[in-house]
């Protein structure tokens, strides 16, 4: 008998370490590599933050919380919701886990059955697929364009929608193409979704307060409040106050899903770290400049990047609405031969060949889903993210 479980098999490895793993073996040899695939951003988490975790500490507040988090984060968390995003969940709609990854399992886990179908709209987050696989689910990508600018249409969601559909994945704005849905375009899918009362709606929205003007962030919720009982509102303070590695992420959702997420929780992990729990507490109530300031820097980056993204030849780039990544085509550069002979046959062989021949470490478009093109976090330094972008430029204009 196999050691490793049927479902596990059929679980992907992390598709991004093929290139770290060679992004590290060329550090090793003292190798110049500039690496654009971290997830995070690259600011340290605000200092009010981590007095409050110190605090903590010291207090002695070190203990077991409630399974599914302390009472005084959910009110902290239901008063962001209610403040930014007009949302009145009440403390028993609210179930905090270790980093929104957690929420998102646990969802999954706590509501599919063998064969129920989840919706994913591709270019996907990398975890998503595998989550639906790991809680015996059946994926259902739905492939958007760059011509949509990435976005899921009203008629691809009415098509995919079947009685086998249990949930909707929507993530804006996007890992890893930084697409936002506009208000108008969240109504639009609400309007189908009305149509079809089994299918629940997962929305992510990690990436909330990365959101760059003239685009506005609209919450699935607010904007379809005839749909508020199907939706997971997703969040967490990862990305929004630099706090990755502190793991705390949240949901608001109807009652019985957010059981159904803390009994799972409670026989699993228990409680998300107590400490991380009073500094997300902070980070919630505390001063928000933090955001404001990080906000503007990314904005910078970003304008920077795709400018020079689109200077490359055979590389198309959007500008991306949200997140601290750029997602170009690399439509143009298929079929041609490197400098030194690779042939560029997908965008797997082009980020390798552009990790060997320049040193600069970005992912490839398929671990997404979303073929030909590669994903550029831009959560670096301006100086980084000028050499790296001259360096892709030099490679392109040596395709043959
Ligand atoms: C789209 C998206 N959702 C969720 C997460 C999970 O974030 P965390 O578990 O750190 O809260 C990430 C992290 O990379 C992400 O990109």
């Amino acid at each position: 008998m196999a050691l490793i479980s049927k479902t596990l098999s059929l679980v992907k490895p992390s598709p991004t370490i093929s290139i770290s793993t060679l992004a590290n073996e060329l550090k090793s040899n003292g190798r110049d590599i500039i690496t654009l695939s971290a997830g995070e951003p690259d600011f340290d988490t605000p200092k009010n933050i981590k007095k409050a975790a110190i605090e903590a500490i010291q207090t002695g507040k070190t203990k077991y919380t409630a399974p599914d988090g302390m009472q005084i984060l959910k009110t902290a968390i239901a008063k962001k919701f209610f403040v930014e995003n007009q949302l009145q969940y009440n403390e028993q709609n609210i179930s905090i886990g270790s980093g929104g990854k957690q929420i998102i399992y646990n969802a999954l886990m706590a509501t599919l059955d063998p064969g129920d179908e989840v919706l994913i709209p591709a270019p996907y987050w990398v975890s998503y697929p595998d989550m639906v696989i790991l809680a015996k689910g059946q994926p259902k990508i739905i492939q958007t364009n760059i011509s949509d600018k990435f976005k899921l249409t009203p008629q691809k969601l009415e098509q995919a929608i079947s009685k086998k559909t249990k949930w909707l994945i929507l993530n804006s704005p996007s890992n890893p193409t930084g697409a936002g849905y506009s208000l108008n375009e969240l109504r639009e899918l609400a309007y189908i979704l009305e149509k079809y009362p089994h299918v629940f709606i997962l929305t992510d929205e990690i990436y909330e307060h990365l959101s760059y003007e003239p685009f506005k962030f609209n919450s699935f919720a607010t904007a379809a409040p005839s749909l508020f009982e199907r939706t997971l509102t997703m969040n967490g303070v990862s990305k929004a106050y630099a706090m990755t590695g502190w793991r705390i992420g949240y949901a608001g959702g109807p009652t019985e899903l957010i059981s159904g997420m803390r009994k799972i929780q409670s026989q699993s992990t228990s409680n998300p770290c107590t400490i991380s729990q009073w500094a997300a507490v902070e980070a919630l109530n505390g001063p928000q400049d933090y955001i404001k300031n990080s906000l503007s820097i990314f904005k910078e980056r970003r304008d920077l990047v795709v400018s020079k993204l689109n200077d490359c030849e055979g590389i198309t780039c959007p500008l991306p609405d949200g997140a601290f990544y750029a997602y170009p085509s690399i439509d143009g550069c298929i079929g041609k031969t490197s400098k030194t002979g690779i042939k560029i046959i997908n965008d797997e062989v082009f980020t390798k060949a552009l990790l060997e021949e320049t040193g600069v470490a970005v992912v490839f478009g398929a671990a997404f889903g979303g073929s030909p093109a590669f994903r550029v976090s831009y959560a670096e330094s301006n100086e980084k993210l000028v050499s790296a972008c001259d360096r892709i430029e030099q490679f392109c204009s040596k395709l043959q």
